[in-house]
């Protein structure tokens, strides 16, 4: 693990409004940034809006707006996005600042430089909802693979010679073989790039809403080709001798929906090694949401915003769920029973119960104080081997972003401390043998504290408040901790309150 890491959410379009699929890769971004942070490594964590295009321009004037104050606006809701979802310190660009423009025009000159760009005559289908163009051959039914209309557009445009890294492109992919995750996306991308490409069209003189291409500005880029380079923007390019630079690229890890893979694995490498610039190093392509079994859209009504989700069940058990209820990786259906299936099984019956058990007792029998260990029998260290194994396979798990897998590990250490609750029943042991109720109820404080620290990056608010209840120190809440600082006997505890609460239909 180096010492550095950089990680990107796309860039979110601002002709929508923010929905549980941008928050969805927005949290799971913030609790891989958050797991690394508390383990001890520099984290950038980029993400914004992309903010030019036609479908932005049509948006804009179907508002009544000017596009920049359109821009302005829809930016801003993206921002209170990030602070209702609870994302950690970040950069947050936007592809109409300068710094990007600047950072745009620098990487389409590199290209340039290198002989990849040239003009050329141009007719193909577009469709303006996914701003792509499609292949005659790619059409169904007159309409574009993901259902958009297209139309017919002859323009002369610039060119990426996209065509002419088939070759290398292929051979990055063998020589970085985890440079593609899941490895259903690999094979996805490997076999496009293997039945041939062509070049890429990559600016637009049909509409104005855009970055002006160097020396020619009758032409604006094509909003992919300057979209992408919001992450070399992120890092501060073209200055290539600044610190971010420097520290952070290339970088780590583009986290992006299984529909933008394509950009990002194909379009994105071939620019960068284009202009010379070192190729991220990985790109994770996730599932998407259904929602109650459909699609997502404003027409059919279920349409969910982050801040009804929020209001509705509270943030960290909508963070839980997002990254629990399905491999991350795969597709998933949000729905209302399952979610409060999660509040009311994993959260309050299965973690929020053991810390309420074994706070209250604590409280009850130990007077409020961390009670001081005795004698240790092998069912209290069959326990703290497990709660001192969890911080490894988290590691490994997170690593691999099979968040729902750390949280199955982690869940599977709450089972067995509720097992060995009843097994030792520290509340029979209360008058009977007090030494070994206070061994009990060490072990179990000492284990809840492992699993406190732990789920941070996912409940960071409901952890903060298990670890008050513990009264573990602001200083001693990092992955370090874990081993470093043990509850200390005699320590005073705040008296015990719920942090997980049950969810209660409305009118029952
Ligand atoms: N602007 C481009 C990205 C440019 S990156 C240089 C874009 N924006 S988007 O706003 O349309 O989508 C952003 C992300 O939201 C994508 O990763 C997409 O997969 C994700 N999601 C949109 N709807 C989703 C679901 N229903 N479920 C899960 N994620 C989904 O594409």
């Amino acid at each position: 693990m180096g010492e550095n890491f950089y990680v990107t959410t796309p860039i979110y379009y601002v002709n929508d409004s923010p929905h549980l699929g941008h928050a969805y890769t927005t949290v799971a971004c913030d609790a891989l940034v958050r797991f690394r942070r508390l383990d001890g490594q520099k984290v950038l964590f980029v993400t914004g809006t992309d903010e030019h295009g036609q479908k932005v321009e049509n948006s804009a004037r179907a508002a009544g707006m000017d596009p920049q104050a359109f821009c302005d606006r829809v930016s801003r809701t993206f921002r209170a996005m990030n602070a209702l979802v609870g994302i950690d310190e970040h950069r947050f660009v936007r592809t109409t600042e300068d710094r990007h423009i600047r950072c745009a025009t620098e990487l389409w000159r590199r290209i340039d430089a290198h002989g990849d760009i040239y003009l050329g005559k141009y007719g193909y289908w577009y469709s303006v909802r996914d701003e792509a163009p499609y292949d005659e051959s790619e059409l169904i039914d007159g309409k574009a693979p993901t259902g958009a209309e297209v139309e017919w557009v002859e323009e002369e445009n610039y060119f990426f010679r996209l065509s002419a890294w088939q070759d290398r492109l292929m051979e990055f992919y063998d020589a970085n073989p985890d440079f593609i995750g899941p490895a259903a996306r690999r094979n996805e991308v490997m076999s496009f790039v293997k039945s041939g490409l062509r070049d890429l069209s990559i600016s637009r003189t049909s509409f104005t809403w855009g970055i002006p291409v160097p020396n020619d500005s009758k032409h604006i880029m094509y909003v992919w080709f300057e979209a992408l380079s919001v992450y070399l923007t992120g890092v501060g390019f073209p200055d290539t001798d600044g610190a971010d630079y420097r520290d952070f690229w290339p970088c780590d890890l583009h986290m992006v929906g299984k529909d933008i893979i394509r950009f990002h694995c194909v379009y994105w490498p071939a620019m960068l090694l284009a202009a010379g610039v070192p190729v991220t190093e990985r790109v994770f392509g996730h599932g998407w949401w259904t929602v109650e079994g459909r699609k997502m859209s404003k027409s059919l009504g279920n349409f969910i915003t982050p801040k009804a989700l929020i209001d509705k069940y509270g943030l960290d058990p909508v963070r839980y769920f997002m990254l629990r209820e399905l491999p991350f990786g795969s597709d998933g259906d949000f729905s209302h029973r399952a979610m409060v299936n999660r509040i009311n099984g994993d959260l309050a019956n299965d973690l929020g119960n053991l810390a309420q058990r074994v706070l209250s007792m604590i409280q009850r029998y130990c007077e409020g104080r961390v009670p001081a260990p005795g004698t240790i029998a092998p069912p209290d260290d069959a326990l703290m081997a497990v709660a001192h194994a969890l911080h490894g396979k988290l590691r490994q798990e997170i690593g691999e972003l099979a968040f729902h897998r750390a949280l199955e590990i982690l869940w599977q250490a709450v089972g067995d401390a509720n097992r060995y609750v009843d097994e030792q029943a520290p509340w029979a042991l209360n008058k009977s043998d007090p030494s070994r109720r206070d061994t009990v109820l060490y072990m179990l404080a000492e284990t809840i504290r492992h699993l406190a620290i732990l789920i941070q990056p996912v409940m960071p608010g409901s952890a903060g408040r298990l670890l008050d209840q513990l009264a573990v120190p602001a200083h001693a809440r990092d992955f370090k901790a874990l081993a470093a600082h043990p509850l200390a006997a005699g320590t005073p505890l705040p008296k015990p309150e719920g942090v997980f609460p049950r969810y209660v239909e409305e009118g029952t």
